[in-house]
């Protein structure tokens, strides 16, 4: 049997990446894996030696990457993520997580940078193959709350030019991810909530999404 394919979509500070962590602790032990299959953790954009190049490229402020060709490195990066990783993972019956995955590109390219919707999609079927997720969960938090955030935090050396980029840009992706998620039939996390209590929504999403599976 083919493994369960998960992603988790959220605007820049939304508690993504804690989640992501604890969900990868928690769901192997959560008697809803085979036995015998293994849990792969993995994000995008850089899940895999060349995609991290990629990135590297796209965060490079020098090279003043036009924004289609940032969505172009995103396609291939994607491309690359699930022909190498996450289809070899699924035939063999392991289950991936993956950090971000297409919807963040329709999210950040499309809404955020304006990139014609129509020529992500098609970018989409192609980097994808037609791989798409068994469940996605989405964290659903105000921009304006996930800015708050931020700005808690100390600044990075290098700022991440997404992160950088604004609240107006934040509430352009906020509003793609909402439309998606609607589309998609995303699972909606409240993500404005106490760490534990958003781990709670995410374990009963995936409970309820795969107990009937084993
Ligand atoms: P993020 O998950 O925030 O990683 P990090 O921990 O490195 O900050 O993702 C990196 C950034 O890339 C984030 O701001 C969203 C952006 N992004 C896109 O613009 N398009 C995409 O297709 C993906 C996957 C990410």
């Amino acid at each position: 049997m083919p493994g369960r394919f998960l992603v988790v979509e959220g605007i820049d500070g939304s508690g993504k990446s804690s989640q992501v962590e604890r969900l990868g602790r928690w769901l192997p032990h959560s008697g809803l894996m085979p036995p015998g299959a293994e849990l792969v953790v993995t994000r995008e954009p850089g899940g895999t030696p060349l995609g991290k190049q990629l990135y590297n490229i796209i965060l490079n402020p020098q090279l003043a990457l036009h924004r289609q060709a940032e969505l172009f490195l995103f396609a291939a990066d994607r491309a690359q993520h699930v022909e190498t990783k996450i289809r070899p993972a699924l035939s063999q019956g392991n289950w991936v997580v993956s950090d971000r995955f297409s919807g963040s590109t329709v999210a950040y390219q499309g809404y955020g940078r304006g990139c014609d919707l129509e020529l992500i999609d098609t970018l989409e079927q192609v980097a994808t193959g037609g791989l798409t997720p068994d469940l996605t969960l989405w964290l659903d938090l105000p921009p304006q709350q996930a800015h708050d955030r931020q700005g808690l935090q100390p600044p990075l050396p290098e700022k991440d030019p997404f992160e950088g980029a604004g609240l107006g840009f934040a509430q352009r992706v906020a509003h793609g991810f909402q439309q998606l998620a609607g589309e998609r039939g995303w699972w909606p996390i409240a993500a404005g909530e106490p760490l534990a209590v958003v781990e709670a929504a995410i374990q009963h999403a995936c409970r309820s999404t795969f107990a009937l599976d084993r």
